[in-house]
């Protein structure tokens, strides 16, 4: 059986949940359901980031001990993915034992190995924010924010990283799908034509307290990305004694599909595949970088810009499913888009309450109003409108399922789309309600049988972005349960004599003007 293993970044906590953590959430979830719908095996990781110095510092700030302020946070991400229908396998916390003991052993096999040494590290040192600089970096001997800084000398431990440059470019050259989409590993192989320097992953305790404690020397902790990447592998069973087949299948045999944001391309593409190569753990087979949803003045969507209407708070006025729509349709996996509630809005009363909405509620109420709401059975000649909307469907699951593949949920999604168009179109021409009044009612339920294959069609492979709507429509249509997808690959699926029943609007029309508008 195929194997789908999918991963989100782990989100710090000291951020409520935003769009940018529910935008690959949520992709990822589209893309964990429709491997399930093709009946593959999948594994789905999300979770959370606990240690490092934001949320120290986060905790400070609110007069907290650091679990049980992690504790709740971990809370707020849990429950909202539960709001939007996120079907994980694995919420991860770095705070859970079993992943500090992982981190340690690798830790410490990397020390044992000489793969990790100390050296003291001389910078200068800004107290208030916490970050070395180098000459460079400073603006008229102050920090880019304007604050003084002290050079300092520390000593620190670092892992081998530039020791494993070529290696990496060979593997991301030798292997295209490595990283994508391919603009993003042009900019990941620039970036390795400057020298790869070693990467510090120690924080001494004095400076930073909270974070996985260095097996080899109690006055350091491990530097957060050093533990936070680590997740992807001790979530199925990495450095666990009694997990090695389930590592073995997970990782090695599987490879994980890293979905994140471009912003933390580096650390994924650079960081993230050298340790694994020090370690000898076998490498992700895609780590893929997606765009950011953009404000219409083109800027990074981001909690402190708050404007009137926050992304999330768009679940509250058009349904959490049009939202997940939303996420999906308007976005090509990997570049940027626009978000404003008003194209939100305008995406949802487009394509779902107009076509699907009323397609929907036009087949239905006909078929329960003339047809004792019994499914028309779909006769083997057909008029050639009618065979040419069946040809749509031929083929559909499939293209659907390389969209899936090729980690292309938009393709997905518009394939589907493209079918309800074509839909509405012939039910507009063929116009049903009128067909209805001629004495032989067979063209009428001819209509209606093909544009039900539609429906049956539509509400199957649109099932993994709206599970909740589809599961409603599919059962309006006779199915009591979601159909598998070898249905969706049949042009003439519907039992005849189905019942429909006449549905409340399944996708109403969205009205809403921003405040004071
Ligand atoms: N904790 C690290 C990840 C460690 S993974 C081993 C982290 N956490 S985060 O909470 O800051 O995650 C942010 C994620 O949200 C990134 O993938 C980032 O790209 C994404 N987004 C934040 N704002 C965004 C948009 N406006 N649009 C789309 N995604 C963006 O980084």
């Amino acid at each position: 059986m195929p194997r789908f293993y999918v991963t989100t970044p782990i989100y710090y906590v000291n951020d409520v949940p935003h769009i940018g953590h529910s935008y690959t959430t949520v992709v990822a979830d589209v893309l964990a359901r429709y491997h399930r719908l093709f009946g593959d095996e999948v594994k789905f990781l999300t979770g959370v980031d606990e240690h490092g110095q934001k949320v120290q510092q986060a905790t400070q700030k609110n007069g907290r001990e650091p679990q049980p302020y992690v504790d709740e946070m971990a809370e707020r991400f849990r429950a909202i993915w539960k709001e939007l229908n996120i079907q994980h396998d694995i919420f991860f916390r770095t705070t859970d034992a079993f992943h500090v003991k992982g981190v340690q052993a690798c830790l410490q096999q990397l020390f044992d190995k000489g793969e990790i040494y100390s050296e003291d590290y001389e910078g200068l040192y800004c107290v208030s924010e916490e970050i070395f600089y180098t000459e460079k970096d400073l603006v008229n001997g102050k920090t880019p924010l304007g604050n003084e800084v002290v050079p300092l000398k520390e000593k620190s431990y670092f892992f081998r990283m530039g020791k494993y440059q070529k290696a990496l470019i060979e593997h991301i050259e030798k292997n295209p799908g490595f990283i994508q989409p391919e603009n993003r590993k042009n900019e990941i192989l620039g970036f390795l034509r400057q020298p790869l320097h070693d990467l510090c992953i120690s924080r001494p305790k004095a400076r930073l307290s909270w974070g996985i404690e260095l097996p080899f020397d109690r006055d350091y902790v491990c530097y957060v990305w050093f533990d936070a990447l680590l997740n992807y592998a001790t979530g199925v069973g990495y450095q666990q004694p009694g997990r090695e087949q389930e590592f073995q299948t997970w990782w090695r045999d599987t490879g994980a599909v890293h979905l994140m944001g471009k912003d933390i391309l580096t650390t994924h593409a650079v960081y993230w595949p050298t340790m694994l190569m020090a370690l000898g753990a076998g490498l992700p087979k895609t780590i893929f970088a997606h765009g950011w949803w953009l404000t219409e003045s083109g800027e990074k969507m981001s909690k402190s810009k708050g404007s009137v209407v926050r992304p999330l708070d768009m679940k509250d006025v058009v349904g959490v499913d049009p939202l997940r729509y939303f996420l999906t349709r308007d976005i090509h996996l990997g570049n940027d888009a626009s978000f404003s509630p008003e194209l939100v809005v305008t995406r949802v009363n487009a394509e779902l309450a107009n076509n699907l909405g009323n397609l929907l509620s036009r087949v239905t109420n006909i078929v329960d109003k003339n047809f004792g709401g019994a499914a028309p059975a779909l006769t083997s000649a057909v008029a050639p409108e009618s065979q040419a909307v069946l040809a749509k469907i031929e083929g559909l699951a499939d293209r659907v399922a390389a969209c899936v593949r090729a980690l292309d949920p938009q393709g997905a999604c518009l394939e589907v789309l493209e079918l309800l168009n074509d839909a509405n179109k012939y039910i507009g021409d063929r116009a049903p309600w009128k067909q209805v009044k001629e004495p032989d009612l067979a063209p009428a339920a001819e209509t209606l049988a093909v544009c039900l294959e539609v429906l049956r069609v539509a509400g199957i492979l649109w099932h993994p972005i709206m599970p909740t709507k589809c599961e409603a429509l599919l059962k309006v249509i006779g199915f009591a349960t979601v159909p598998a997808f070898a249905n969706a690959r049949l042009v003439r699926g519907m039992p005849a004599g189905a019942k429909i029943t006449k549905p409340e609007p399944l996708f109403p029309r969205v009205d809403w003007k921003p405040d004071g508008k």
